[in-house]
């Protein structure tokens, strides 16, 4: 069967972005909320979103900073800290400005500092949590200076994850940005509580990419590409059909300056062709016919929201991808830069 110059898929939502704050979050909001519907956004500013106060006037930044001219809706995440306060996390859910938590270990990646040094000091948030439904976000690399970078996301399996699973059996999960076949045999063989996202750069490049020819600090984000067996599991998993696996950019975008540095940041800004990417990996695996479900469908499911109503448009018509573009005084390296994305996203039809 040849594949297909044009589908249709229910509008997607990413769940997993970092839209920022002040001049940057205007800058790069309305490239989210143009293609996507609702965005599961990253507490990770400075300082972290802890409180519902936080939340609600995040929120209201992201409302102003958003074009008139787009629908969008902002789900808020909490930053988990040693301090966690259960009563202000599902306070914040039951009043439907939480639409989940998110645990960063202490120190794993930006503005982490704040993040979690031992799963137990948050045991009792957990446990509530588990009980009023509300899904915990995981960013799944160990810190231990002593793992190798390339394996810590399957140390932390062992050393957390697991745990996670087994002593809060009920609570849904999902596991971030996954990058290694570990994870993706994880998260299929666990119960259907436990979920994953992956990004369409995960699926994309290995770690080759990091360093061809030189070192390409735009190939750099965290958790860090791993080798090409692993891609190869993602790009399974993902194209699978299973309703565990759901699209998450983590698009986090970092000024060139703070990129293209001695101490270069990590994190790639894929928003602007986000849907495209996911368009050309699902086309070269033979599998546009799953896009709609990972893409559409699998995360409100996990989440319990409805599809969202209208449909996007995609073409298989080549599009040039720009090597930079602005966001306020910002400058960003866009994923793909000055390739030729062989999808386009055309609009949305009924
Ligand atoms: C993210 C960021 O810059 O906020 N960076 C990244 O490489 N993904 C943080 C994160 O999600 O780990
Ligand atoms: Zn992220």
């Amino acid at each position: 069967m040849t594949a297909p110059d044009r589908i249709t898929i229910a509008r997607p939502d990413d769940w997993h972005v970092h839209l920022r704050d002040g001049d940057m979050l205007s800058g790069v909001v309305n490239a989210t909320a143009r293609q996507f519907s609702r965005a599961i956004v990253m507490p990770n500013l400075a300082p972290p979103v802890t409180t519902i106060a936080a939340g609600k006037a995040y929120r209201d930044r992201i409302m102003a900073a958003l074009s008139k001219d787009l629908t969008f809706t902002p789900l808020m995440t909490a930053y988990l800290t040693d301090g966690a306060d259960a009563d202000e996390i599902i306070g914040g859910f039951n009043q439907g400005v939480f639409a989940a938590c998110k645990l960063y270990p202490a120190n794993a990646t930006t503005n982490s500092s704040h993040g979690v040094t031992d799963i137990s000091k948050i045991s009792g948030v957990l446990e509530a949590m588990q009980k009023a439904g509300m899904p915990l976000l995981v960013h799944g690399e160990v810190t231990d200076p002593h793992i190798d970078i390339f394996d810590r996301e399957a140390v932390f399996i062992d050393r957390v994850m697991s745990g996670i699973a087994k002593d809060f059996p009920e609570l849904k999960v999902v596991f971030e940005h996954i990058t290694t076949s570990d994870a993706a045999d994880f998260v299929a063989s666990a119960g259907p509580n436990i979920a994953a996202t992956i990004t369409p750069h995960h699926l994309a490049f290995s770690r080759n990419a990091i360093f061809q020819g030189g070192i390409r600090p735009h190939y750099y984000c965290l958790p860090i590409a791993k080798r090409e067996t692993h891609r190869l599991a993602l790009r399974k998993a993902a194209t699978s059909g299973s309703a565990k696996f759901f699209l998450g950019t983590d698009s986090a975008p970092h000024d060139i300056t703070r990129k293209e540095n001695a101490c270069g940041c990590a994190g790639l800004y894929n928003s602007p062709f986000a849907i495209e990417s996911y368009a050309k990996t699902f086309d070269e695996e033979n599998a546009l016919d799953k896009l709609e479900a990972f893409a559409s469908l699998n995360g409100p499911d996990f989440y319990g929201l409805p599809v969202n109503p209208g449909r996007m448009v995609l073409e298989r018509r080549p599009s040039d991808v720009p090597k930079t573009v602005a966001a306020g005084p910002h400058t960003l390296v866009p994923f793909m830069a000055g390739e030729i994305s062989p999808w386009t996203f055309t609009g949305f039809e009924n």
